[in-house]
């Protein structure tokens, strides 16, 4: 795993300053944190000039064309461009947040952009999730059965019981809660975070899956679940809305249920 870098904000050194070209008539200056960990240099950020008369509305817009125009060894991740992958999650304006979604015209003075805190750093804006995958991955975020399966349809949900999974099923997993959770920065090693817990709770609660003691049990632990002190950065800054806060409540609730 990449070494640790310092958290979103923290003061760095600064780097290179990229001029936007002659004749830019709406000129925001990006201030993008910079760092390779295989070069042994410290972290910096670079200061780029963008020309917004020439630009996409969003942050992602102007991260790629810094890239394009710039500077190519700019690192960063994006796929889809319509808040559906994860994969653009950062820190834009001290907020975790994904840069498809993030409207320049929102932010006001310069764009700073951090990757997600408190993670080991792949490059620049590419922060290493091996650790965030590896929690999601021990929640067994499938459907387990041990009934034998319908052999003429699918398991089916009732109505109402579908709508227990609103709110939980559309996590993109971009990872923006859980490290955006003071909890999560000082016992990401233990603590699963929202993202993990919102996960768990979503096959907690679907009535076709039939391991829901064995996922509470599995949660059972004073760090796993118990970390969560309901402090709610996850909600706020959550890019599709949900409560993650909420889910791991009610996951709490239902411990303290089971042994009534
Ligand atoms: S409510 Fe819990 S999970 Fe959400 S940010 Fe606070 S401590 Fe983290
Ligand atoms: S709960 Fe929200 S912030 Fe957390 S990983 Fe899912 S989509 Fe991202
Ligand atoms: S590029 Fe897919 S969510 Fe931003």
């Amino acid at each position: 795993m990449a070494e640790f870098t310092l958290p979103a904000n923290s003061v760095v050194k600064k780097g290179k300053v990229f001029k936007a070209p002659d004749g830019a008539k709406k000129v925001r200056r990006f201030v993008v944190y910079r760092y390779d960990p295989s070069t042994g240099e410290n972290p910096r950020t670079d200061t780029f000039e963008v020309d917004l008369e020439d630009c996409g509305p969003m942050v992602l817009d102007a991260l790629l064309k810094i890239k394009d125009e710039h500077d190519a060894t700019l690192s960063l991740r994006r796929s889809c461009r319509e808040g559906i992958c994860g994969s653009c999650s950062m820190n834009i304006d001290g907020v975790n947040g994904l840069a498809c979604t993030t409207a320049i015209g929102d932010i006001r003075g310069d764009v700073k952009v951090y990757p997600l805190p408190h993670q080991p750093i792949v490059k620049d804006l590419v922060s290493d999730l091996t650790n965030f995958y590896a929690q999601l991955a021990s929640i067994e975020p499938w459907m387990k059965t041990a009934s034998a399966t319908p052999p003429d349809r699918e398991r089916l949900q009732s109505r109402e019981d579908r709508e227990k999974l609103d709110g939980l099923y559309e996590c993109i997993l971009c990872a923006c809660c859980s490290t955006g959770c003071p909890s999560y920065w000082w016992n990401a090693d233990r603590y699963l975070g929202p993202a993990t817990l919102l996960a768990a709770y979503r096959w907690i609660v679907d009535s076709r899956d039939e391991a829901t003691g064995e996922r509470l049990d599995a949660l059972e632990d004073p760090f796993k679940l118990y970390r969560c002190h309901t402090i709610m950065n996850c909600a706020k800054v959550c890019p599709k809305g949900l409560n993650p806060a909420q889910a791991i409540s009610e996951t709490k609730k239902l411990m303290i249920q089971r042994k009534l």
